[in-house]
């Protein structure tokens, strides 16, 4: 199998989420990791609520961006943990939030890929701002072929209508197509939808226990270059 795209989430696969927890252990001393995780939780669990409360493929009537969904998460996860969120250590989480640091391997890998003609894109819950701010902050932006929000759809991962736009973008096969992500539950819709995947295992987790597994998995994105060998010098 030749892929002629990869397709790439961007919270937590190329840019690292958790890098956030070392200035909230800096501002809040003993609650850092356990707002950064909460944090996250929070903003997903944001995401399925307004798409499970109206799945409709022209978009949730209850759509929020994901900046502003972050920003909610936010500030239920400091009330949760009774932290004292001032306007700068506010103003200090989004701007780190905003400019995330990219996984040591991120940059290198986008470049490997594209050189060997395999183009490349996001598929992110992100809007196109926190997108390309990220992406511009990093450096991705210029390894990337296409950004593709699912703004575009007013519906987050994992509808349908999330994935749909990848093809939208892209009108080829959905077996030519390879979508990586670390986090389980977007391998797991991505799989329901047609598409192979690639599981980026950081941190040795099991995997779900619900849906298929992912085609192919590794600790890294690394490893997406030895499937690529692979899968292109033997056709299926
Ligand atoms: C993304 C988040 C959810 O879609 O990881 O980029």
């Amino acid at each position: 199998m030749r892929y002629q795209l990869i397709a790439f989430d961007a919270y937590g696969t190329l840019f690292d989420v958790y890098s956030i927890g070392t200035l909230a252990e800096k501002l809040f001393p003993g609650q850092g990791k356990a707002l950064s995780l909460l944090w996250r939780d929070k903003q997903l669990e944001y995401t399925r609520l307004i798409s499970l409360a109206d799945p409709n493929p022209l978009g949730s009537q209850h759509y929020q961006s994901f900046w502003d969904l972050t920003i909610a998460a936010l500030h239920f996860s400091c009330a949760q943990l009774k932290l004292d969120l001032s306007p700068e250590n506010e103003s200090a989480l989004l701007k780190q939030y905003a400019q995330l640091d990219s996984f040591p391997e991120s940059a290198a890998v986008l470049e490997k890929i594209k050189a060997t003609g395999i183009k490349t894109c996001v598929l992110s819950n992100g809007n196109h701002q926190m997108l390309s701010w990220a992406n511009q902050s990093s450096g991705l932006d210029q390894f990337l072929d296409r950004v593709i929000s699912i703004e575009e759809a007013h519906q987050f991962k994992i509808t349908p209508s999330s994935y749909q736009l990848v093809l939208n973008h892209y009108p080829i096969p959905k077996d030519q197509i390879l979508f990586v992500s670390c986090n389980a539950w977007d391998i797991i819709g991505a799989n329901w939808f047609g598409f192979d995947t690639y599981w980026v295992n950081r941190y040795q987790f099991p995997f779900e226990e619900i849906g298929k597994k992912p085609k192919y998995s590794g600790s890294n994105l690394n490893g997406i270059l030895n499937y690529l060998d692979t899968s292109q010098s033997t056709p299926q």
